[in-house]
Order: C-alpha cells, then sequence, then structure tokens
C-alpha cells in the first residue's frame, strides 16, 4: 500500500521535441511521463515534424501541439507565454545541437527557445547527435554555459549511433530520462503518496427543503489537501457542501450526506495510503426523511434521528486500514476527549481543536468552524504536539509536516 515515493504526480511537463533521427522515440517517454503522473504538452521545433507528425503527440498528450511561435490558432488556444507559465519543467529531449546553441545563445525566434527564455521554470535537455557534433568545441562550450544557468543535462548515453558510428550522443534511454525528470523534484515528504481528506460539513434532509447540517467551512480540510498536493500527494478530496475553490491537482467528489461521503469514501478507500477525516459528518440523520415539505401547525413537531455510520471508524477497522488522521473538535476537556477517541476509533493520529463556543467574545474565540485561524494539540499513541494558533494554511503545513515524520516510521 505504500505508494511510489518518487513519481511525478502533480507535475506540468512541457516535452520540447527537436529535429533528430531519436524524435521517434519522444512518443514513448509522452506515455512514460504520463504513466509517471505528469499531465504532458508538447511543443515541435519544425525540424523534428520532418521526422514524426504532431498527430502523434496531439493523440498521446490529449492536447494540440505547438509547432510555430506565429500559429494563432494554437496561441489562441494556449500562448506561449502561458505554456511557459504552466511549465513546471521543460524536457528538451531529444536536444540537437541546432537547439542547444539556440538555446545557449538566448534566441527567440522559433517557438521553443522562445518558450525557455519566457520561462522561470525548470529547464532540463536530454541530447542526441551524430558523436563528432557532441564533442565539438561549440556544442561543448554551449552545453557548459546551460548548465551553469542552470539547465540540467540528462546524457547523452554512449553507443552505437544511427549513422553507424559508435560513441557519445544517443539519447539517453527512457528509464533513465525519467528517473532523471522525478529526481528533479523528489522533495515532497509525501511524494506519490496517496491521500484521500473528508471535509466540510454533510446535510442531512428533514423534507425536500431542510436539512440539519452544521457550521463547517470546509476550510481546514481544504487547506490540508494544499499542504499534502504541495508535498507532491496525490489527494482526493471528498468534501460536503461548501463555497470553496478545489485545490489544482486534487481529485474532488461533492456529497451532501453522511451516507452519501461514507460511499463515496468506500468506494476509493483500498486505494489510499493515508485517510484524513476533517469532515463535520453528522452523527445522526432524521430517519425518514418526507418526501413533501412539513406543513406548519401549531402542534409541536418531533423528528426521529437515526445514527449516522462512522466514516472514520470503518476506515480505521478495514483488514489492512491507511494511516488514520482524525479530527475532535470540542468545546471542553479536549485531551481527555481526544485521547478517547484516538483509542476508540483505533486511529494513528488525532487532532483536536477548541471551537468557539462562545459566540459573543469572537475576538478571543475565533478559532475552529468558520475561522480563517486554528490551533491544534495532536495526539499519537506515544506523543503529543501542540500546533499554536496560526492561519489554517500555515497550520495545515505544519500538521502535514508532523504527519509525514509520524507515516514515515511506521512505513519504514
Ligand atoms: O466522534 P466524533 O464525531 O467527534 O469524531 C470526529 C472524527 O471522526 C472526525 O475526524 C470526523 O471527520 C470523523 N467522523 C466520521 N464519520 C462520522 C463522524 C465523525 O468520519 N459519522
Amino acid at each position: 500500500m505504500h505508494g511510489m515515493k518518487a513519481s511525478l504526480h502533480n507535475k506540468n511537463i512541457l516535452l520540447g521535441v527537436c529535429g533528430g533521427i531519436a524524435a521517434y522515440k519522444a512518443a514513448e517517454l509522452v506515455r512514460r511521463l504520463q504513466d509517471a503522473g505528469a499531465s504532458i504538452r508538447v511543443v515541435m521545433t519544425p525540424g523534428a515534424t520532418k521526422f514524426i507528425t504532431p498527430l502523434t503527440f496531439q493523440a498521446l498528450s490529449g492536447h494540440p501541439v505547438h509547432t510555430s511561435l506565429l500559429d494563432t490558432e494554437a496561441e489562441a488556444a494556449m500562448g506561449h507565454i502561458e505554456l511557459a507559465r504552466w511549465a513546471d519543467l521543460i524536457l528538451i529531449a531529444p536536444a540537437t545541437a541546432n537547439s542547444i546553441a539556440r538555446l545557449a545563445s538566448g534566441r527567440a525566434d522559433e517557438l521553443l527557445s522562445a518558450i525557455c527564455l519566457a520561462s522561470s521554470s525548470k529547464i532540463a535537455i536530454a541530447p542526441a547527435m551524430n558523436h563528432v557534433m557532441w564533442m565539438a568545441e561549440t556544442t561543448q562550450k554551449n552545453v557548459q554555459q546551460l548548465q551553469k544557468s542552470g539547465v540540467k543535462v540528462f546524457g547523452p548515453a554512449s553507443g552505437s549511433q544511427a549513422c553507424g558510428d559508435v560513441g557519445p550522443g544517443r539519447l539517453l534511454e527512457i528509464d533513465e530520462l525519467i528517473t532523471s525528470c522525478t529526481q528533479l523534484f523528489s522533495t515532497g515528504e509525501l511524494q506519490g503518496i496517496k491521500i484521500m481528506i473528508t471535509a466540510g460539513p454533510t446535510y442531512e434532509p428533514i423534507d425536500p427543503v431542510r436539512f440539519i447540517g452544521n457550521r463547517s467551512s470546509g476550510q481546514m480540510g481544504f487547506a490540508i489537501a494544499r499542504a499534502a498536493i504541495e508535498q507532491g500527494a496525490v489527494v482526493s478530496l471528498i468534501t460536503g457542501p461548501v463555497h470553496l475553490e478545489t485545490p489544482e491537482h486534487s481529485k474532488r467528489t461533492d456529497v451532501d450526506t453522511a451516507l452519501q461521503m461514507h460511499q463515496a469514501v468506500m468506494n476509493d478507500i483500498k486505494e489510499q495510503d493515508i485517510f484524513i477525516a476533517t469532515a463535520a459528518v453528522a452523527d445522526y440523520r432524521p430517519a425518514k426523511p418526507l418526501p413533501q415539505k412539513i406543513k406548519k401547525t401549531d402542534d409541536e413537531l418531533s423528528i426521529t434521528l437515526t445514527p449516522n455510520p462512522d466514516i472514520l471508524k470503518e476506515v480505521a477497522a478495514l483488514d489492512s486500514p491507511p494511516f488514520t488522521l482524525g479530527f475532535a473538535a470540542e468545546t471542553q476537556n479536549l485531551k481527555d476527549y481526544a485521547l478517547q477517541k484516538l483509542k476508540n476509533k483505533k486511529l494513528h493520529m488525532i487532532a483536536a481543536n477548541l471551537v468557539a463556543h462562545n459566540l459573543e467574545n469572537k475576538d478571543e474565540q475565533d478559532t475552529g468552524f468558520n475561522s480563517e485561524y486554528n490551533a491544534l494539540h495532536v495526539f499519537w499513541s506515544n506523543g503529543e504536539a501542540t500546533l499554536e494558533r496560526c492561519r489554517k494554511m500555515q497550520l495545515a503545513r505544519q500538521l502535514i509536516t508532523l504527519l509525514a515524520k509520524k507515516y514515515d516510521e511506521i512505513t519504514t
């Protein structure tokens, strides 16, 4: 279950293909980069299109291929400046002697070099050319200059060449290219780890227009999703009704009720390495929601409630459960209740926070459910940590760092 540590999940890679015989290998490279989790857009130099067609790359990447700086249609779809900003990495493979020379001299008269010039993302080149061209003093000087300005150089490998010669100048094997790309990013504490996060409130219908809900805004769960994605995690976010933007690179599922949330979680939980339950799931739901709107009378009205499944408890009780982090929002006896929950639900960790209960005195109590701020007291079987009151995003980052450490301890 332990996810692959090194991967390219959540990464946008712009693949620049230049005009050399190794261009055909770039098609396989697209597939393999996608398998590693990356999103791919392809830019081809005019020379590359003589070796392999843009259609091949369009079909593989699922996006239009960009081949010219002055193509109005392609510029309208995603302009070269936008492409430059979109990319986390620009990988030029194969990189020809000519494209290396262009790059080194800062040219912008052709699409790929213009994008490189306009980009502040990482750039890597995988040279492929005849070995005499590779060893040529000017090529070597250009490569050294690029390296000095931070461009990574992958390869080339030595061996037999398309021209019949033997020597350095072959495109690095695809496996090695993937590993090299991965190494550029493998700093995230949760690289490639699959995390499911529940967030927000649930709405339990009384009749078609009324429901029982709670004040959870979903902010903490969404902040945790963002912090996990920053660390390279593959995040599924299952959320009740909230007014929040979907974190980039997350897979979001929207639900209303506890039963729907339960279903959505169980559908996918076997795939997950970590489960974080921030949702304020309603403990009870109206036993029989009425099919029509309830009419007002002068009589008292009672609604029979029936317990909802405890999603977190059920996940933690699975045969091989993921690492579980629960939340305990309390208005009193924080530590006692949190520790009880840790034990009773058999969790790996629990994060407890005092929710504002004195609505009169908002300044002092401004933490928890509907606030930008929060503070957490985190417990695990043999330790605890206090995360002081700060903005939820900062708090989420601290929590993710702590969680990654504990997760590492139990899985390695
Ligand atoms: O027992 P209590 O509801 O206070 O536990 C809170 C923790 O359990 C939270 O992490 C919450 O997301 C989770 N929970 C759940 N399903 C429920 C109730 C709570 O996943 N039905």
